[in-house]
């Protein structure tokens, strides 16, 4: 157990973050900043002093807790200081000191532990956005290195790769007022339950009977905001059904699905990128692409995560290596404009040959987005007790993964356009976006760069709405339980009625 003593709570949180990048297998807590029951743990104490009107001390002390009885005295184990001038900080005072602070933090553990994570001491889940932010205030591409070098102790491949994503992205960014939104839709229902998979759903044989239901309630939440926005002149430009595996609807409740969005969203703006996350190739037939296609959706993923007929029994995909390219050659003949496929690195006993196999297997069909994920291992999942993917020796083996994507990639002609991060992902990496120059999906960067509004619909579904005067996101959560969604709804409805009355846009 490692606590985290910070000088505030919202500090805390993300020192803690960052002490997980070196600990992955510890526990570690926040403490309040006055508590002093430290009792045998490891506590990792940080501060800061003004030392002068514009000087800045940053501290962190790692030391283990004497026993409550005394039988045992503290013990320091490494100890931190730096110091930093203000006035050369253009991010506030309150940005300089958590940064000042994590620049520390960092620099203790890189030395006691003898290891030096390349995204350094930056733990937040959009780091582009952090780039997209310097950018914004002029800084040439020096200044962006040396200052991701500098205050985030950032390694070069990491800046690169994040220079390189944002510059990608950054003609696609929307202006920060715009009257421009996007609508997501979830569909959160599988077949099966893969052993990997962080994202709550439902298993579709237990929801089926209430199929109906469910897509009449997402109709009703649609009807009450998109009549409002219409309205209020809002335009609407990117779709985007995700899930869960929307396409294991039956062939009816998926035509139902497709006419719903058709009716409350097609029929009424001009939709630039209509995306729906198939994903299982299982869940597919020609029948579902046709359905889609002449329902006008631009935009599928057929995720394969492995190539590797074996790794796909082991963590329980339900489908083979053959439904893959079946799908796929399928879906090229009816005519999409856009493939995605996903892949994960760090899947349990691959290696960077199989990925070398995978990807050779997908560069075959020259897809025109790749996604690559790193594996996300929550504490004590099922897949986290099988699989033991922490074993230290593993270390090191998602990076070396991502180096054979990324040849691919390059084969490829793709180029990073969206980056986000997870927490408890193998070797503090990133999940990363390609597309053929041309082909980036919008709505991935519109989600993550947080810079217009995303009206979210069905069971779980979050809606972020953006304040662009005070650059700040305002949540709306569905509820996630299905059952609680149905009988809800109206409340679902209700609090999106309120927050366009007060100005989401
Ligand atoms: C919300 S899932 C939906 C995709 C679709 N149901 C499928 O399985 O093909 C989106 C993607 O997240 C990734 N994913 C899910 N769980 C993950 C985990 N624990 N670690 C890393 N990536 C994960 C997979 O690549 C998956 O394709
Ligand atoms: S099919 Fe996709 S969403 Fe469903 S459990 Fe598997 S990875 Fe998760």
């Amino acid at each position: 157990m490692i606590q985290v003593k910070a000088p505030q709570v919202s500090y805390g949180k993300e020192i803690a973050e960052l002490v997980r990048v070196f600990y992955p297998e510890e526990q570690v807590g926040e403490m309040l900043p006055l508590n002093e029951e430290v009792s045998e743990a490891i506590v990792l104490e940080t501060g800061y002093d003004m030392e002068t009107a514009d000087t800045c001390r940053f501290y962190a002390y790692l030391y283990r807790g004497g026993s409550s009885d005394c039988s045992s005295k503290p013990k320091r184990l490494a100890h931190q200081e730096s110091r930093r001038s203000y006035p050369n900080y253009d991010e506030g005072l309150n940005r300089f000191i958590k940064d000042g602070i994590k620049g520390c933090v960092f620099d203790l553990l890189a030395g006691y532990t003898g290891r030096h994570p390349r995204r350094g001491a930056q733990t937040g889940v959009r780091p582009v956005k952090l780039v997209q932010e310097l950018l914004d205030k002029g800084k040439d591409d020096a200044e962006i290195r040396i200052l991701l070098r500098d205050i985030y102790k950032m390694q070069d491949s990491k800046i690169e790769l994040l220079l390189e994503t944002a510059k990608n992205q950054r003609h696609l960014i929307d202006e920060p007022i715009n009257n421009k939104v996007s609508v997501y839709i979830h569909i959160p229902f599988c077949s099966t339950r893969c052993f990997y998979c962080s994202f709550p759903s439902d298993l579709i044989h237990r929801a089926a009977d209430k199929m109906d239901e469910y897509l009449s309630c997402l109709e009703r939440e649609l009807a009450s905001v998109m009549g409002e926005l219409k309205k209020q002149g809002t335009e609407v430009d990117t779709l985007y059904i995700g899930g869960g595996t929307p396409t294991v609807l039956s062939r009816g409740h998926l035509e139902e699905l497709l006419k719903l969005a058709d009716r409350q969203i097609l029929s009424r703006y001009n939709i630039l990128e209509y995306t729906i996350e198939a994903g299982r190739p299982d869940s597919l037939d020609n029948e579902k692409l046709k359905l889609m296609r002449d329902y006008g959706v631009s935009r599928i993923s057929i995720n394969p995560q492995s190539m590797n007929q074996e790794t796909l029994d082991l963590v329980g995909r339900g489908h083979t290596v053959e439904q893959v390219l079946d799908i796929y050659h399928k879906a090229r003949e009816i005519g999409f404009f856009c493939i995605n496929m996903d892949v994960i690195l760090g899947l349990p006993e691959e290696t960077a040959d199989h990925m070398e196999r995978t990807m050779e297997a997908l560069a075959g069909l020259k897809p025109d987005n790749i996604t690559v994920h790193t594996l996300a291992v929550k504490r004590a999942s099922v897949f986290r007790e099988s699989f033991k993917q922490y074993d230290p020796s593993r270390k090191g083996l998602a990076e070396e993964m991502a180096l054979v994507c990324r040849k691919w990639i390059d084969k490829l002609g793709m180029k990073p356009y969206y980056l986000y991060r997870q927490k408890y992902m193998l070797d503090h990496l990133e999940n990363v976006g390609y597309s053929v120059p041309g082909k980036e999906c919008l709505y991935n960067i519109q989600f993550m760069e947080e810079r217009r509004d995303i009206w979210a619909f069905g069971a779980g579904a979050a809606s972020k709405l953006y304040f662009p005067d005070e650059d700040r996101i305002e949540r709306i959560g569905n509820v996630k339980n299905l059952d609680s969604y149905l009988y809800r709804i109206d409340e679902m409805i209700e609090r999106k009625l309120k927050a366009l009355k007060k100005g989401g846009n």
